[in-house]
């Protein structure tokens, strides 16, 4: 199988898939391939908090043209996936000088999929771009195509709690990679100061708490597929073994009122108020950290309407509350542009490259101590100072079981340079066989059947 995740998630994303018991996992280009049962691609749907989505591989061929692309399609007895009575639509993702069209590619896969039926019944399947009852994607790297179906239907990082957002929102996966990639798993307090519509609190919570990320999703593509097993999906669906306790506090705040509103309507359907702390408060009016320890992760405004000097100026703030406020802290700032960092005016320990959409982002990781750095190191005790100089990466994560491979998304074919587009007790929900839907029980609402709230993913071609 292959998951896909963002760029630079993708030894989390490997890790994540590990602790679900996946195995011969290699990291490739945005994607980590697997191998593992139904079972299997039912839990990374359901738990897997970095990926976007997981294909299950049907068919693999080479072809040098559209036409042979076609050619080899027409050969496959769709039956085994489709019916007349279904609907599809087809993702392509094309990584060749060859193949320079992905929705070409796309439209030559539908053709292949319509006239196939149509010499058979006289009759074809529909296609659907927004409501598809099953999601193909074809893969071409170089001449490789790989023809998937599509496990998850919408994108992951759609979890279903979002109700309202601001102009910046992070992108959910990301979110979680970034908390994931700090290494904080709820062992201490967590403060986002400039939380917008609350999507690092969300996540965290749901890391600290053991929640699947998918717990609150109305559906997942397998659920239509023919050999959908609903009583499995259910038993998986319905564990909350990996629940656990969290003693500590998430703070969240935001200067605008308007973004604390959203962020707590977010919270709230999430079912996370109690874990949560909010306020409409700049960083600035900060006089105290929430605790003497902690993790504080935030992405502060570095958009385009924001100007050069302000920017410096709330990074230069950023810095200097830092420092004075958080000692103890372990803080990691998103941030774009170089000026913001050297503003902040504080070394950092780590650097962490992301893709926030397009923009090529750092995520830096500052230790925040009192007094300087040199007599910081020296009064550490050597385990700690050990732990500070983290070992990169990739390097740990290839001592922890797996691969970085090239032949795995066939990393060699990409273009030099890329461009990149708890279960808490009070939440539980319970899926029964006879369910058509999910359900949660909301925070003082009582029980509710899950709203059929469904928005077509964004940046791919889908024909
Ligand atoms: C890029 S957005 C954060 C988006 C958020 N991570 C999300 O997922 O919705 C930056 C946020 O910083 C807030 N902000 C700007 N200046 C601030 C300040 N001085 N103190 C606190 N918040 C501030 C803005 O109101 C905005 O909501």
């Amino acid at each position: 199988m292959i998951a896909k995740t963002l760029a630079s998630l993708e030894d989390v994303l490997a890790e994540e898939l590990i602790a679900l018991g996946a195995n011969d996992v290699e990291i490739g280009t945005r994607m980590v391939s697997f191998t593992g049962d139904k079972a299997l691609m039912y839990k990374a749907n359901v738990h897997c908090r970095t990926a976007l989505r997981i294909l299950k591989p049907i068919y693999s061929f080479k072809a040098e043209n559209a036409t042979e692309v076609y050619d080899a399609l027409k050969q496959l007895d769709w039956e085994d996936y489709l019916s007349l009575d279904k609907t599809f639509s087809v993702d392509a993702v094309v990584f060749s000088h060859i193949f320079t069209h992905s929705k070409f590619v796309a439209y030559k896969v539908k053709d292949a999929i319509v006239d196939w039926f149509n010499e058979k019944y006289e009759k074809r399947p529909s296609v659907s771009v927004t409501n598809p009852d099953l999601v193909f994607n074809i893969h071409i790297a170089h001449n490789k195509c790989t023809l998937s179906l599509d496990s998850s239907g919408e994108s992951l990082h759609k979890r279903g709690y979002r109700v309202a957002q601001t102009e910046a929102p992070l992108n959910e996966v990301l979110a979680a990679g970034m908390i994931l990639k700090s290494g904080w798993r709820g062992e201490s307090t967590f403060v986002d100061p400039m939380c917008g519509s609350g999507t690092l609190l969300i996540e965290a919570a749901m890391i600290a708490l053991g929640i699947p990320p998918g717990i609150h999703r109305q559906r997942f593509g397998f659920e239509k597929w023919g050999d959908f097993d609903k009583e499995l999906f259910s038993d998986i669906y319905n564990d909350d073994s990996g629940s656990r306790e969290f003693r500590y506090r998430i703070v969240g705040s935001d200067i605008s009122p308007k973004a604390i509103a959203i962020a707590e309507k977010n919270i709230r359907n999430a079912g996370l108020k109690k874990y949560i702390d909010l306020s409409v408060q700049s960083l600035q009016q900060y006089s105290e950290a929430p605790d003497q320890k902690g993790v504080l992760i935030t992405n502060p405004p570095y958009g385009e309407r924001i100007k050069v000097d302000e920017l410096t100026e709330l990074y230069g703030m950023i810095g200097e509350r830092l420092k004075h406020l958080f000692t103890g802290y372990w803080a990691y700032i998103l941030s774009y542009r170089k000026e913001c960092f050297d503003s902040i005016g504080l070394k950092h320990s780590r650097r962490f490259f992301l893709f926030n959409g397009a923009l090529e982002c750092e995520m830096r990781e500052y230790e925040i101590f009192s007094g300087k750095r040199s007599e910081h190191i020296v009064k550490a005790e050597p385990r700690e100072r050990e732990e500070r100089v983290a070992p990169d990466h990739y390097e740990r994560n290839s001592r922890e079981g797996y691969r970085r491979s090239k032949s795995a998304g066939d990393g060699k074919s990409l273009p030099q340079k890329r461009s990149f587009g708890d279960k808490t007790k009070g939440v539980k929900r319970s899926y029964g066989k006879d369910d058509k839907f999910p359900r949660q029980k909301d925070e003082g609402l009582g029980r509710k059947k899950f709203s059929l709230r469904r928005s077509p993913g964004k940046g791919r071609e889908r024909q």
